[in-house]
């Protein structure tokens, strides 16, 4: 006999427990709302026995702290018999990784045990993730009507990391917005504005409703795509690379503002309006705070980068759209081979150097 979990509250799986996904469960757990689970992949055996240690700058200390659920696997979670209404992404998102790495491959077991324990009830899932069109993937994969599936997109500015097994740093506020991918879809519009009051612990951190994700996705994006990739090839931290240009002015007028003015030609053929003024504002912005990107630190760890969902798939709506991108298409080629050198090292690429070919 199936069991299903009808109780009043709903239901969050939180999938990827790193800085972000932590706080995400956290600030779940605190409202106290829903039900929440989170996949504990690395620090489960130590998150089970002591829980976390959380310093939050929202929300003070913690020792020992748990969420309502603890899962090692997402197929553990699957096999519970409890039925998610939100299944939430917070995993890093990289479509070139390997297979078992890919969100739709990640969210699979929950969308399926989801399906076979009351095919009508809807799932939401939420990404809360970097990139543009990363909604594609996933309604690839999973039928919107079979699935009963909505769609939401998170945007999330915090500064939250791992720091160790079961230890987390949460130094910059949680400033989230939530909407639908697609505003016409009212069921999806619903379940976002549920969201936010689900996460909203006013006076701690910032949640809102947003009514327009394409556009803020793209606004995102003008820094993404210039800035966060100059740094990733130079392996520099934003400051630096302004700094060590030629007359301190090259990285500005010759990469970051030619790179965002191709997004913002991009975004407008796509019937988007990024005003000029946010790119002069973003690199302005972003020249006195010593700040390293995680598609840096990511290079350096020796880790895959987001390179497709912040340049690959802007690329192919500039290919689509007739749009020239030169200085985007020089950044994202030479980060290509970059992530090629990652996956060599990773050992999802071989090269034999005996025929000096790819094998
Ligand atoms: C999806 O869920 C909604 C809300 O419960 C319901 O009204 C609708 O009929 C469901 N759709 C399908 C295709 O099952
Ligand atoms: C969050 O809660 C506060 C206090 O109840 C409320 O004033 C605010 O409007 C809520 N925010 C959202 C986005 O609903
Ligand atoms: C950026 O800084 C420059 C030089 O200080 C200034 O002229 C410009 O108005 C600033 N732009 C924005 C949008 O902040
Ligand atoms: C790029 O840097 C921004 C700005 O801090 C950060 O929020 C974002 O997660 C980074 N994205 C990638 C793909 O590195």
């Amino acid at each position: 006999m199936v069991t299903i979990d009808d109780s009043k509250v709903p239901n969050f799986i939180v999938i990827g427990a790193g800085g972000v996904g932590v706080i995400t469960a956290l600030s779940l757990c605190i409202r106290s709302k829903s039900n929440v689970s989170l996949v504990v992949r690395s620090d489960y055996d130590h998150v089970r026995e002591f829980g976390y240690q959380i310093e939050s700058c929202d929300y003070g200390s913690f020792t020992n702290w748990r969420p309502d659920h603890l899962y090692r696997k997402v197929e553990d979670a699957s096999k519970s018999g409890t039925f998610f209404d939100y299944v939430v992404v917070t995993t890093k998102n990289i479509p070139d990784g390997p297979v078992s790495s890919r969100v739709p491959v990640i969210i699979k077991p929950v969308m399926e045990s989801n399906h076979y324990l009351n095919a009508k009830r809807p799932t939401n899932v939420c990404l809360i993730q970097n990139g543009i069109d990363i909604e594609n993937d996933i309604l690839e994969a999973f039928d919107k009507n079979l699935y009963n599936l909505s769609l939401l997109s998170g945007i999330q500015l915090i500064g939250s990391t791992k720091t160790g097994e079961g230890i987390i740093s949460q130094v910059g506020q949680d400033h989230l917005s939530v909407g639908a991918f697609d505003h016409d879809d009212s069921h999806a519009v619903a379940a976002a504005h549920a969201f936010v009051d689900m996460y909203n612990n006013s006076g701690h951190n910032i949640v809102n409703y947003d009514p327009n994700v394409r556009y803020s996705r793209w606004r995102k994006l003008l820094y993404n795509a210039a800035i966060n990739t100059t740094t990733a090839l130079v392996g520099l931290d934003v400051p630096r690379c302004l700094e060590f240009a030629k007359d301190k002015k090259s990285t500005e007028e010759q990469i970051f503002l030619p790179a965002m003015k191709e997004i913002i030609a991009l975004a407008k053929s796509e019937n988007i309006e990024l005003e000029e003024e946010y790119a002069h504002h973003f690199v302005n912005f972003s020249r006195d705070i010593m700040f390293k990107p995680s598609m840096c630190i990511d290079c350096e760890k020796g880790q895959l980068m987001e390179l497709e969902v912040i340049l690959g798939n802007p690329l192919k709506i500039a290919e689509r759209n007739g749009v020239s991108t030169p200085v985007l298409s020089i950044l994202y080629n030479l980060l290509f081979l970059t992530q090629s050198s990652l996956k060599e090292k990773n050992g999802l690429l071989k090269f034999d150097e005996s025929k000096a070919r790819i094998v």
